[in-house]
Order: C-alpha cells, then sequence, then structure tokens
C-alpha cells in the first residue's frame, strides 16, 4: 500500500505536460497544450493538456483525467502500478505502508503457489515432448487436431502420464511441500497417498494477464463418456475462475491494437484462432460471462465481439452475455457460427483468410441479431412482437450513455417499424423503474439515470424533485474557487466587511440551514470540505485528483473539466454586475439559494404527502407545525436572498 501522503507528493510533483510530453507530441495554445490524441485515431489535434489544472481531456473521444489517469489509460497499468511508475519518474521515495505479518504470509504463499504451478507446467511440457509416453499419447492427440507445434509451445500446453501419481511423486522428491500441491489443486489425496489431478490428460496451463501461471485445464484423451471432459483447477488464492479469461496473457497486445476483443467458449476455440492470425481473442472456459471478465477486456478495449456456436445453448449463453457487456458502457457484436460448428471445428475447415472474412462479414450488432432471432419467432404474432420490442428496450436500457441509447432506439425503429416515440416511451419507463428500485437499497449510487425527454410525458419525477444540479454546482464552486477569498458584511445591513474563503462561505451557508446532500459522490466531497474547514486547511483540486477512491477522482476531473461560463447578465438591485469578480459573487449566492429552495421544496412536498396519510390528529398538528415553518423558510429564502454578499 502507498501511503495517502506519498500520492500526494506524486500528485504535486507530477507535471501533467511532461508526463503526457513522453507519450504525445504537443504545442502550446494559449494557456493549454495541444497534441494528437493517443487513445484515438484522429488527424487533427483535439487532446488538450492543461498545466494550470493538471488535467488532459480529449474533446474528440472524451478521455479524460489527471497524470496518474493518463499513465493507468495510457500504459495500461494499475493505479498502484501508474504511481510506481510516476515516483520513478521524478525521483520520489516510495513510502510503502507496513505490512502485517498476516500479510506477508500471505504473499509468501502466493508465491509459493505460483512456483508450484510453473514447476508443473515445466514438467508437463517436458513430458509431452520429450518423453515417449508424451510424444505417442499426447502429442499424436494435438497433431491429430491438426495444431501446430509452434502454438502448442507458444500456450505451453503438455501431458500428465498415466502413471497416477507421476507428477506428484516428481514434486515431493523435488522439495515441493504437500501443503501447496493440494491448495493448487494438482495433487488430490487419497488414503494418506498423493494422486495426481490431472493424470492421462493433456493439459492447457492458464495464464493470468501478465503471463503467470494460476491454473490448468486438463482434457481427456478418449471419447469415454463416464470421467468429464475437462478436469480444472480448483479455486485457490491464486485462481479465481470468474476472474479469468483464458488467453488473455497472449491477447492482450493484439486487442489493444486491434480495439475490440473476440470472445470464446473454449481452450481449442482460442488455439484454433491463433493458429489462423486471429490472436486478439480470449476465452470464459465455459462459464458463463461475468462482469469481472467484461471488465478485464474493457482494460484494453471497449469493445467486444461474441463469437458462439449456433445452437440454442450457445444462442442463449450469448444473449446473457450481451447484456453485461452493454450494462458497462461497452460496444458489443455477435457473430453465431453455423449449427454444430465452434470456432475451433470452423477454422480447421477453413482456410484462414476465409475465417477472418466469415467473421468480419457476420459480426452484426446485437440489436440486429436479437431483432433478426426473434422476429422469426414471432411472425405475424402482435403480442409476441410487443414482447420482444419490450425485451430489446431492455437490452437498450442497460446502456449507461443516454446518447449511444437514443441512437440504438432510431436503429431499433426503423428496423421494427415502430415510431421512435413509442420505443422512446417504454425506455424511460424501464429507466425509471429501474432509478426507484435502485433507491430503495441503501449504499447505492444514488445518481439518476439521464433520461431522454418524451414529448409525451413532460412531467419526469426527476426534473422536479431532485436537487442533484445545485448539488453538483455548489461541488464545482468549491473545487474551483474555494480556496479563493471575497469580501461580505456580517449582515445584510451591517456596513462592516470581512473578508473570508469562499468555501468556509459556502460551508457555512449550507450547514446553518441543516441541509445536505443527496448524491453519495457531492456528499463525501463537502465531508472532505467540511472537515478541512473544520482544521483550516481547506482541501484544493489535488487533494481531491489524488483520491484513492478512482471514482471519486474521476468524478472531481469530469467537474473542473465541463465548460464553466458565469452569466454575463447578472443584474444587483437592477445595477449591472460588471466585473469577473462580482459576477462570481452573483453566481455563488445564487447557486446556494437554488440549492435551498429545492431542498426546502422537498421538504415540504415530503410532509405534504405524510400529512395526506396520516389519520392521527396529533401528528397532524405537528406536520401542519413543521409545514408553516417551512414555508416561512422558503419564503425567506426566495425573497430576501442572501443579501450579504459585496458586490462592487
Ligand atoms: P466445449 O465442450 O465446447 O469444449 O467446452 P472445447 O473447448 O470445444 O473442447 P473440444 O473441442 O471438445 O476439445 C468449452 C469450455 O468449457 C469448459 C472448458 O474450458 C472448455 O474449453 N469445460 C467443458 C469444462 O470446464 N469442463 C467440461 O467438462 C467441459
Ligand atoms: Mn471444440
Amino acid at each position: 500500500m502507498i501511503n495517502r501522503d506519498t500520492i500526494e507528493t506524486i500528485l504535486t510533483t507530477a507535471r501533467i505536460e511532461e508526463v503526457v510530453g513522453d507519450f504525445v507530441s504537443l504545442r502550446r495554445r494559449g494557456v493549454n497544450l495541444l497534441g494528437l490524441c493517443p487513445f484515438h485515431n484522429e488527424k487533427t489535434p483535439s487532446f488538450t493538456v492543461s498545466p494550470a489544472k493538471g488535467i488532459y481531456k480529449c474533446f474528440g473521444c472524451g478521455k479524460a483525467g489527471n497524470a496518474v489517469n493518463f499513465i493507468m489509460e495510457h500504459e495500461h497499468f494499475s493505479y498502484p502500478e501508474a504511481l510506481k511508475y510516476l515516483a520513478k519518474k521524478y525521483n520520489i521515495d516510495l513510502e510503502e505502508e507496513e505490512q502485517t505479518p498476516e500479510q506477508i504470509q500471505e504473499l509468501n504463499e502466493k508465491e509459493s503457489l505460483f512456483n508450484v504451478n510453473l514447476f508443473a507446467r515445466q514438467y508437463f511440457s517436458a513430458n509431452l515432448l520429450e518423453t515417449d509416453e508424451g510424444k505417442s499419447i499426447g502429442l499424436s492427440y494435438f497433431k491429430e487436431r491438426g495444431i501446430r507445434e509452434d502454438l502448442i509451445r507458444k500456450f505451453q500446453l503438455g501431458y500428465n502420464p498415466k502413471k497416477r501419481d507421476a507428477f506428484s511423486d516428481h514434486a515431493i522428491k523435488n522439495g515441493y511441500k504437500k501443503e501447496y500441491l493440494l491448495k493448487t489443486g494438482l495433487s488430490v489425496e487419497s488414503d494418506n497417498r498423493l494422486f495426481d489431478r490431472f493424470h492421462e490428460r493433456v493439459i492447457f496451463p492458464i495464464h493470468s494477464a501478465s503471463g503467470r501461471i494460476l491454473g490448468f485445464g486438463g482434457r481427456i484423451l478418449t471419447g469415454e463418456k463416464n470421467r468429464p471432459k475437462y478436469v480444472n483447477s480448483p479455486e485457490s488464492e491464486i485462481y479465481t475462475k470468474s476472474k479469468t479469461l483464458y488467453g488473455i496473457f497472449f491477447a492482450k497486445n493484439p486487442i489493444i491494437s486491434k480495439d475490440n476483443c473476440f470472445l470464446v467458449e473454449g481452450y481449442t476455440d482460442v488455439i484454433a484462432l491463433h493458429q489462423a492470425g486471429i490472436e486478439n481473442v480470449v476465452a470464459s472456459s465455459g462459464t458463463s460471462l461475468t462482469y469481472d471478465q467484461i471488465r478485464m477486456i474493457q482494460r484494453f478495449t471497449s469493445n467486444i465481439t461474441i463469437l458462439y456456436d449456433g445452437d440454442p445453448a450457445g444462442i442463449k449463453a450469448s444473449f446473457r452475455g450481451i447484456d453485461m457487456i452493454v450494462e458497462q458502457g461497452m460496444n458489443v457484436k455477435i457473430v453465431l457460427f453455423p449449427e454444430n460448428e465452434d470456432p475451433d471445428s470452423f477454422a480447421r475447415k477453413h482456410h484462414p483468410a476465409e475465417v477472418e472474412i466469415f467473421i468480419s462479414k457476420n459480426a452484426i450488432n446485437f440489436i440486429l441479431f436479437k431483432t433478426k432471432l426473434l422476429l422469426d419467432e414471432t411472425r405475424n404474432d402482435p403480442i409476441k412482437k410487443a414482447a420482444l420490442i419490450k425485451e430489446i428496450v431492455v437490452t437498450i436500457s442497460l446502456i449507461p450513455d443516454g446518447i449511444t441509447r437514443s441512437i440504438y432506439i432510431k436503429e431499433c425503429s426503423s428496423l421494427m417499424s415502430i415510431s421512435e416515440q413509442v420505443l422512446m416511451n417504454e425506455l424511460n419507463k424501464k429507466l425509471r423503474s429501474r432509478f426507484q428500485k435502485d433507491n430503495s437499497t441503501p449504499e447505492q449510487n444514488n445518481q439518476p439515470p439521464e433520461i431522454i425527454p418524451t414529448p409525451a410525458d413532460p412531467q419526469s419525477p426527476f426534473e422536479t424533485d431532485s436537487a442533484e444540479y445545485q448539488e453538483k454546482e455548489i461541488i464545482r464552486i468549491l473545487l474551483l474557487y474555494g480556496q479563493q477569498t471575497f469580501h461580505i458584511k456580517k449582515s445584510p445591513d451591517d456596513t462592516e466587511e470581512i473578508t473570508v474563503m469562499i468555501a468556509d462561505f459556502v460551508i457555512h451557508e449550507i450547514l446553518s440551514d441543516e441541509l445536505g446532500f443527496e448524491n453519495n459522490l457531492y456528499r463525501r466531497i463537502f465531508q472532505d470540505y467540511i472537515t478541512g474547514s473544520d482544521n483550516d486547511a481547506i482541501p484544493d483540486r489535488t487533494w481531491f485528483l489524488a483520491h484513492p477512491d478512482a471514482e471519486l477522482s474521476q468524478a472531481v476531473v469530469n467537474l473542473i473539466i465541463s465548460p464553466y461560463e458565469l452569466s454575463q447578465n447578472w443584474l444587483k438591485n437592477n445595477i449591472q454586475v460588471e466585473t469577473e469578480e462580482s459576477r462570481l459573487k452573483m453566481h455563488i449566492e445564487h447557486t446556494i439559494l437554488a440549492f435551498k429552495s429545492k431542498k426546502i421544496d422537498k421538504m415540504i412536498t415530503e410532509i405534504q404527502l405524510k400529512l395526506s396519510q396520516s389519520s392521527s390528529p396529533e401528528e397532524q398538528n405537528a406536520l401542519m407545525a413543521s409545514l408553516r415553518e417551512l414555508k416561512k423558510q422558503s419564503i425567506r429564502i426566495n425573497n430576501l436572498g442572501l443579501g450579504r454578499i459585496v458586490t462592487r
């Protein structure tokens, strides 16, 4: 663990223009620097670096962040890896937090498990390629399946002999501990003796993204039905099936350069496609796809193409996968292979060039895929067609980005000849019910989804109820101007002026009416400001940009880069407000007022609702009293304003 102080030192030392400048050639443009975006293809530069704010933003593809984000994105590093990179660049000593004895023990244990797996991998390879049994049984099996020797070596395929304890015995003789042989699952114990889990099987080692051996899959050599076709390593401290993708180590760079990842079902599909020259491919290994696996792919690309068998099971699996991928904000296409063919068998029957052509000709987006498949089933049946439309709209509703959603609605509308308006209504219904469901469980992200306004339904509850927009503005003011000072009067009719920090003023204003934030992220940021204000140390932007919670720091980046325009038309007591500083003051005053009045309106609505449901006279009286109090406050806020900020 790198401690918080060190992270801050790194962030304050690293100059964004230097960090980016190592990879992108930048030219000065006003206060900013401009270059060609390294994250998407472009001919005219739209990649902007702001040395003053310490951030970059591409106006072409939308990627944005600070120095750490840049290194993570560009070098595909994890957060700690990126920090280490920057620490090295700027000669900063990395003060890692001390590890507990338990942590050290755990680390040692993991290393031991990796060591045993490496030893096993070498043993299985040597057996396949150098022993008589391995050559005549294992190697001839691979050859029969048409797997070339260069692929056998690349994927480090192996063979575990027939003798029931061949490997276990060899490992113990070489000093490997029984404990680790059992924990990796390479050996199983019975009657106090060790036996090989994979005996008489060909071996597919499973690599991590960085190439270490996490576990193995072992395939039976015969067609016999009473033993399972594949046996896999059990879950261990180093192997979690749901977080692993077979082939990711070999596919990583090809995925980045093709900006697309093919997803198949089996070990042999991955190898067969590599052999046909298609290397950006990974397998979910027979289990249904998980979010962890999708996020792993997302580190390298936002495009996934599912290559599944065209049988009903394959189609069903692809349906589930589509929704999960779409939900992660990624693009998904589907290629169905002819029934009873998987990518492996197809690749064996066709020339590599044909495989490539087949895939590119048959890759269709998920809307087309679902529509085509389901339309066949629902032909001429209006009730089934309605169900199909709902089904497709559910998938579209999972897309996090509003613009992408509306593009798909258009496409769906023309494919199924249904008006966009009808689809949009259905979509908004879905979004709204999901938002309500999310909000009924605590600890959820409280961001309402972006609803596309539909003319037929102007009363979206979020437009009237939520103070989200005002909360966001308050946080932006704090982030952008919190550390600046301005002059205020102690009370509206006072003549004496005092100088205060903008953050202190805003915090005081909000706390004095005991109002809080609904949005989780904004509440956390505001809380940090309160703590800072209490300790006379208002946090600056770097504090948040260096926040260990990537979601929070990303949100802060987005808040401070979106264009900020102070209205040119402020009037105070009918006098045009002229200077930038006065406009800022007016803006702050207005935002706080809007925030307060939103909150109070909301409380009033809530109490009115309670009142309408209450049957106890005492409760009704109490509610009436609070209502009166709130209405008074509302009037005060709306009529008087704050009236204390000095504008000249
Ligand atoms: P398949 O049955 O499609 O196997 O299962 P395959 O990869 O095409 O293998 P061949 O071509 O018959 O040799 C797909 C994946 O499901 C997992 C494996 O990861 C396999 O690659 N699987 C399958 C198991 O884990 N256990 C099994 O018994 C079967
Ligand atoms: Mn197969």
